[in-house]
C-alpha cells in the first residue's frame, strides 16, 4: 500500500549535506511499504495507491523524543504550585512518585504509560524513548522496563535514578545493586542505560561504575548532566562515549569543548524543564556556535516537567534559547534521531521510515509562531496513518 501526500507547501526532509535542515517547496512525499519512498517537486511526483491532498500545508519528519519518564504512577501538581508560589525545584520529590509506582499494580502503570504514549503521536511524536527509574527495586524497575518495552524500542534503565529511602546513607550498597542484580533483571527489555549524575544523586566515579557495568550488559550509555548545577557528569559520558548528555543546563568552558572534540555524544536539551521548574534556559548558541549537535525533547515525567509536547519544545527553544526555527526543528527530529543512535527516523530521505507530521499551517516556523495551538492536523507512523 503506497500514499502520495501532495501538494505541500513546505516540506522539510533534513536530508542536506551531512543531514543537515534541507525544505523543498511545493513538494510532495510518497511512502511505500513503511518507508519514504520518493520526495520532491509536486510537479514531478510519481501515482501512488491512495493520494493526500495537503493544500498547502507544512509536512516534516515526525519529532523523535529521545528524553522521557513515562512509566509511573501519581502526579505532582500541589508540588508544582508550590513551585510556582516560590519554592525551589529538587529532586527530592522524586521519591514520592517512586512510593506511588511501586504501590501501583501493572495495569495502573500500563494504563498510564499508553494514555501518555496515544498523547505523544497525537501531537506527531512517532519515535519515543522511555526510562525506567521509579521502581528503584529489582522487581519494579524489571516491571518498569518491561512495560515501556511494549510501547518503543528505545527502553532506557534508569536504576541510578536517585538512591531510594530505604539505601539512605549506602549509596555504594545501592550501586551495587544497580551494577548487579537489578542490571542483570533489566538489561534484556532494555537497549540504554542512565544515570542521573547531580550532586544529591550519582557523583561522577557512582555514574562511570553504573554506565560501565551497563555497557558489560550489552546496553549504551547516556547521561542525565548538568541539570541543577555544575558537574562531572558530561565529561563522564564522553568519556562513555555516551550517545547523549542530557540537560547540559550548567556547562563549564571544559565540558562545551569536551562535547564537541568528542562528536559523538549529543547535547539534549530539555526547555520544558526550565519553563516548568522555572529555571534559567540552557546555553543553546554556546553549543551550537562551538559545533555541538543539539538535540530537543520533552523530559516528560510527573516532576520536574510533565509536558509531553515538541511543539512547547520548539517554541521555547526558539523564543528563549534563541535558536532559529530550522535549528529547533532540525534539533526535534534528526537532533533527537542522533541521540538515540537511529538513522532511519528523523529525516525523509528516501528508505527512511515513513513517519510524517502535517501542520496546520503553511511553513515549519509556525510551531513557533503559533505557541500553543495543537497544529498538528495528521500524522503517518511506519507508512500508516496514525492521526
Ligand atoms: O530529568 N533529573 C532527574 N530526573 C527527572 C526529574 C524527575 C522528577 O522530578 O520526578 C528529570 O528532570
Ligand atoms: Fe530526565
Amino acid at each position: 500500500m503506497s500514499v502520495l501526500v501532495t501538494n505541500i507547501g513546505e516540506l522539510v526532509t533534513n536530508d542536506g549535506p551531512g543531514g543537515a535542515f534541507e525544505a523543498i517547496s511545493d513538494a510532495a512525499v510518497v511512502l511505500d511499504d513503511g518507508l519514504v519512498a520518493w520526495t520532491g517537486p509536486a510537479a514531478g511526483a510519481p501515482t501512488a495507491d491512495e493520494r493526500v491532498d495537503a493544500a498547502g500545508r507544512a509536512v516534516l519528519p515526525g519529532f523523535v523524543d529521545s528524553h522521557a519518564h513515562l512509566v509511573f504512577a501519581g502526579e505532582r501538581s500541589a508540588e508544582f504550585a508550590a513551585r510556582m508560589a516560590g519554592l525551589p525545584y529538587t529532586a527530592g520529590g522524586i521519591g514520592s512518585t517512586v512510593a506511588a509506582t511501586r504501590a501501583a499494580p501493572d495495569g495502573e502503570l500500563r494504563a498510564n504509560l499508553a494514555r501518555l504514549a496515544g498523547e505523544m503521536v497525537r501531537q506527531g511524536t512517532t519515535t519515543f524513548e522511555c526510562k525506567s527509574g521509579y521502581g528503584l527495586t529489582v522487581a519494579d524497575e524489571a516491571r518498569s522496563v518491561a512495560l515501556a518495552a511494549e510501547v518503543t524500542p528505545e527502553v532506557t534503565y534508569l536504576g541510578a535514578h536517585v538512591v531510594p529511602p530505604e539505601f539512605a546513607g549506602d549509596t555504594a550498597r545501592y550501586v551495587d545493586l544497580v551494577c548487579g542484580d537489578m542490571l542483570r533483571a533489566c538489561a534484556p527489555a532494555a537497549r540504554w542505560v542512565d544515570v542521573f549524575c547531580e550532586r544529591g544523586a550519582f557523583d561522577g566515579d557512582e555514574a562511570r561504575a553504573v554506565l560501565a557495568a551497563g555497557v558489560l550488559a550489552g546496553l549504551q550509555p547516556r547521561v542525565h548532566a548538568g541539570q541543577l548545577g555544575l558537574g562531572p557528569g558530561v565529561q563522564v559520558a564522553v568519556e562513555a562515549g555516551a550517545a547523549s548528555a542530557d540537560h547540559c543546563t550548567f556547562l563549564s568552558d571544559a565540558d562545551v569543548d569536551a562535547l564537541a572534540s568528542a562528536g559523538g555524544t549529543v547535547a539534549t536539551l530539555l526547555p520544558g524543564v526550565e519553563f516548568a521548574t522555572r529555571s534559567p534556559y540552557p546555553d543553546a548558541r554556546r553549543l551550537l556556535d562551538a559545533g555541538v549537535t543539539v538535540a530537543l525533547a520533552s523530559d516528560c515525567n510527573p516532576g520536574s516537567c510533565f509536558t509531553s509536547s515538541m511543539s512547547l519544545c520548539v517554541a521555547l527553544a526558539v523564543r528563549d534559547m534563541r535558536m532559529t526555527t530550522q535549528e529547533a526543528v532540525w534539533a526535534a527530529t534528526a537532533g533527537g534521531a542522533r541521540a538515540l543512535r537511529r538513522g532511519d527516523v528523523g529525516h525523509l530521505g528516501v528508505g527512511a521510515r515513513g513517519d510524517l507530521v502535517m501542520l496546520d499551517a503553511p511553513s515549519h516556523a509556525y510551531l513557533a509562531y503559533r505557541p500553543g495551538v495543537p497544529l498538528v492536523s495528521a500524522v503517518w507512523r511506519a507508512g500508516a496513518r496514525a492521526v
